[in-house]
């Protein structure tokens, strides 16, 4: 892609001035599908119970998406409301990222056709796949487009819909996903470089493909033609997570030259109750400083963070210049953690 003229300018000055492009989290949206599942609804089908739901995951409800009621569908109403929350109109966005496991179709990119509801005619879209991670992996590739001026403003989606690759027969799996999407709106400023600066402070991400076998789907386009369903080995995967998850988020603070005193609120992936409060006694957080929505939203992979973004920001908890912390983990497995400056 060509670098338009002003972005360039925006760069050059930046870098003339001593100070660097921050992408500043402008607004944030979110997006649940209207049907609402209980664990006692669960519990008519398949063997199992709202107590030892709650008790192993935290989860008392999830959303679901309705027949026809695809992954765009829910990033177009999420991205919307990110938009409307930053008072930009679409026009404006230059770049789409959407990470999603569930895309509408094989191809085309499902940003490709939240770029066309939107009623957009230029800039780029494309999806990005590192199912739970994939929002902060999303996240980072837009911070790395603009921190580069190669765009200026820019739509950062997580959406699935999870249900449809859920084996509806697999107790250890099926209670566990729900749907939905969030959104936000990323805009270049100008920062000075310190940790001071509004903005995504750093990105930190991993893969390792080793851990394959843990947590997957048992189909794809190439090998078997379907999506296929998930398969988890719940308890080792349990394990990595909090490891890995307090580890990144070490990592991240860090590189942002920030301590975990300096965290005002931690957004963590939300896949499970026990998860969130093993990462958060690991660093040493208190846990009115974490973002919790696993009980309402249940693991919605790559939407989770930022419908929990958008919720504490709606609710009035996150504010301005606040010191937010987002992590996530997934299949492959993939785990990251972004430091932001609201
Ligand atoms: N209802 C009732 N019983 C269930 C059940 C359900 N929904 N799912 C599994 N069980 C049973 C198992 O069959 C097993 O029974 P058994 O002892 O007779 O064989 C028993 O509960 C214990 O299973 P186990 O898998 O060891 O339970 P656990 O304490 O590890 O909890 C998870 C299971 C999935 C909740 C937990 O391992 C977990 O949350 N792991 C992380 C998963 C995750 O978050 N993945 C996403 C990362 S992006």
């Amino acid at each position: 892609m060509t670098i338009e003229p002003a972005v360039k300018a925006r760069r050059d000055a930046a870098a003339g001035q001593g100070s660097v492009i921050r992408s500043v989290i402008a607004g944030v949206g979110a997006y649940l599908p209207e049907r609402q599942v209980t664990n006692h609804e669960l519990a008519k089908t398949i063997d199992t119970s709202d107590e030892w739901i709650v008790e192993r995951t935290g989860i008392r409800v999830r959303h679901v998406a309705a027949e026809g009621e695809f992954t765009s569908h829910l990033a177009v109403k999420a991205s919307e409301r990110a938009l409307a929350a930053a008072g930009i109109g679409a026009g404006a966005i230059d770049l789409i990222v959407l990470a999603t496991t569930t895309p509408d179709e094989t191809f085309p990119a499902t940003a490709t056709r939240v770029q066309e509801r939107l009623g957009l005619t230029r800039g780029v879209a494309f999806d990005v796949q590192a199912v739970c991670s994939g929002f902060i992996f999303a996240l980072a590739v837009a911070d790395n487009f603009l921190r580069l001026g190669q765009a200026e403003t820019a739509l950062v989606i997580g959406a699935e819909t999870f249900s449809r690759i859920l084996d509806w027969q697999d107790r250890s799996t099926c209670v566990l996903f729900g749907d939905g999407a969030g959104a936000v709106v990323l805009r270049a400023g100008q920062g000075k470089g310190t940790p001071a600066d509004r903005g995504i402070l750093t990105t930190r991400l991993h893969s390792d493909g080793r851990q394959h076998d843990l947590l997957y789907a048992t189909g794809g386009v190439s090998s078997t033609k379907t999506a296929g369903v998930v398969r988890m080995d719940g308890r080792k995967v349990f394990k990595h997570a909090v490891e890995k998850l307090a580890g990144v988020v070490d990592e991240s603070l860090a590189s942002a030259g920030l301590t975990s005193a300096d965290i005002d609120w931690v957004v963590p992936h939300q896949a499970n109750r026990r998860i969130i409060d093993g990462v958060g006694k690991k660093l040493g957080l208190p846990p009115e400083r974490v973002v919790v929505t696993v009980d309402h939203h249940a693991n919605t992979s790559a939407a989770s963070v930022p419908l929990a973004l958008a919720e504490a920001t709606a609710d009035g908890r996150i504010k301005r210049n606040d010191v937010v912390v987002m992590e996530a983990m997934g299949g492959g497995f993939t785990w990251g953690a972004a430091v932001a400056r609201m």
